[in-house]
């Protein structure tokens, strides 16, 4: 493929001026490590190229059943399509970008090449009418998405985000499978999304009052009674973290951002913060059950807000088999483990973008370089009074502590809350994967506003 065929041109002009976030660059050479990147992503032996064809645009699109609201969306839908491969596949990813402005997208939780990653830094936006092609090896099974990296608060809150399977080898084996993208939209009474707020919704984050589940507020959902399903949740909220309960009835959680957790573990609710995936194992119900999807405000809550409504059909025979043991995750560090670095969520009072939102005392940090290879433990400190759902860009990353306390199982992980003037301990290990990487609290408000770090990995 001829190299202007494959990114818009390059000498166009930047348009990374968001919300008060700073311009950013890509570094010179960019083009160069995208060609490289582009080129060496060839599928494992007996996996495949998937061509994916995206193109984002300005559709209507009905949130709530009868209103008809301007969204912007990937191929018409949200959320958009969903992406379904297996590990060892080669994603190639074709975007259009019909927007009235530019755009770039984020492969949330996949570990590619830093030129795939679709940040400002080892890309231009793609602009009105561009076109970009996105291609990369999938190296690991789970739940992702996919949203852009430009003007989030706008883009993702009008409905720019979708869904991105990859199974394993050997997955577990269960009656049906969903997959539920979960939102929340702040509509106005003319039934349009509202801009972005003021001072107290750029502090606190944006929460809207229709809560979607697939693009459609509250809908109805039937299941067959006797039957287990694996649901796969996203939680593409732009600041909501969701508590979520299935009517009180147990399910178990058996995977996370980075795939499937060592056993299933039975719950009655579950936390996913903003950006977050779970996987659940959900049933055997009974028919004529009907049960709320909602969260709840605290564990073991009673009663919140609805997301969907559960109705259990008439029975169908079961041939699902969850196994005890669903996959060996070697711990990367002892709880006895030396922080390698420090890293500071704070704010500090202001009166443009809710104030000051900080990564180590400065907003857009630059953080120091990582080396490929050498062992990463961060402790990552949340100095304010509010809930920060920490992001790192492209590594998954185990949890040894959450504020001195062992998590209660082991798992890889993309995005974890940080408790309010608590502590996360983590660990994760980088690849041979240099470039300009990333890490940020995903309230896209705060992000936005500069809780957020670039660094770089060198070999
Ligand atoms: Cu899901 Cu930098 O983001
Ligand atoms: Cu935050």
């Amino acid at each position: 493929m001829p190299d202007h065929d494959r990114h818009h041109d390059h000498d166009a002009p930047t348009h990374a001026h968001h919300h008060g976030s700073v311009a950013h660059e890509p570094s010179a050479n960019w083009k160069h490590d995208y060609d490289e990147a582009y080129r060496a992503a060839e599928p494992n032996p007996g996996r495949q190229v998937v061509p994916i064809e995206l193109e984002t645009s300005e559709c209507d699109w009905e949130f709530v059943p009868g209103k008809t609201t301007r969204a912007w969306a990937f191929n018409r839908c949200v959320p958009g399509p969903t992406i379904e491969a297996h590990v060892g596949d080669v994603l190639q990813i074709r975007l259009k970008n019909r927007l009235p402005e530019p755009t770039a997208v984020h492969w949330h939780g996949l570990r590619l090449p830093a030129a795939m990653d679709g940040t400002e830094m080892v890309q231009r936006p793609i602009p009105p009418e561009g076109l970009f092609l996105y291609r990369f090896k999938l190296l690991d099974a789970g739940t992702f998405w996919y949203h852009p990296h430009v003007n989030e608060t706008v883009q993702l809150e009008r409905g720019l985000y979708g869904p991105i399977i990859v199974r394993g080898p050997e997955e577990p084996r269960f009656d049906a499978e969903r997959v539920f993208v979960l939102d929340d939209v702040k509509l106005g009474k003319d039934g349009q999304v509202k801009p972005p707020g003021g001072w107290m919704e750029q502090h606190s984050g944006r929460q809207g009052g229709t809560r979607l589940v697939n693009g459609r507020e509250e809908p109805e959902i039937t299941i067959a009674a006797g039957q287990i399903e694996r649901w796969r949740i996203v939680n593409a909220s732009s600041a909501r973290s969701v508590r979520l309960s299935i009517g009180g009835a147990p399910f178990r959680v058996i995977g996370t951002g980075g795939g499937l957790i060592e056993r299933p573990v039975t719950k009655t609710d579950w936390l996913i913060v903003a950006a977050n995936r779970a996987d659940l194992a959900v049933g055997p119900f009974e028919e004529g059950q009907v049960l709320r999807l909602q969260s709840v405000s605290k564990e073991g809550g009673k009663r919140g807000d609805l997301y969907a409504t559960i109705r259990v059909g008439p029975a169908r025979p079961s041939r699902a088999a969850l196994p005890d043991v669903l996959r060996r995750i070697e711990p990367l560090a002892a709880g006895a483990a030396v922080p390698t670095r420090e890293v500071h969520f704070g704010w500090k009072p202001g009166m443009k973008h809710g104030g000051h939102f900080l990564v180590n005392e400065e907003a857009h940090h630059r953080d120091k370089p990582v080396c490929v290879g050498e062992l990463q433990i961060w402790d990552v400190i949340n100095d304010t009074l509010m809930d920060h759902p920490f992001h790192l860009h492209g590594f998954f990353f185990q949890v040894v502590d959450i504020n001195g306390d062992t998590p209660e199982f082991l798992s890889w992980e993309d995005t974890m809350n940080i408790p309010p003037k608590g502590r996360i301990r983590i660990a994760w290990m980088p690849d041979d994967r240099p470039g300009e990487w990333m890490y940020h609290c995903h309230i896209l408000e705060h992000h936005a506003a500069g809780m957020m770090a670039h660094f770089e990995i060198v070999r």
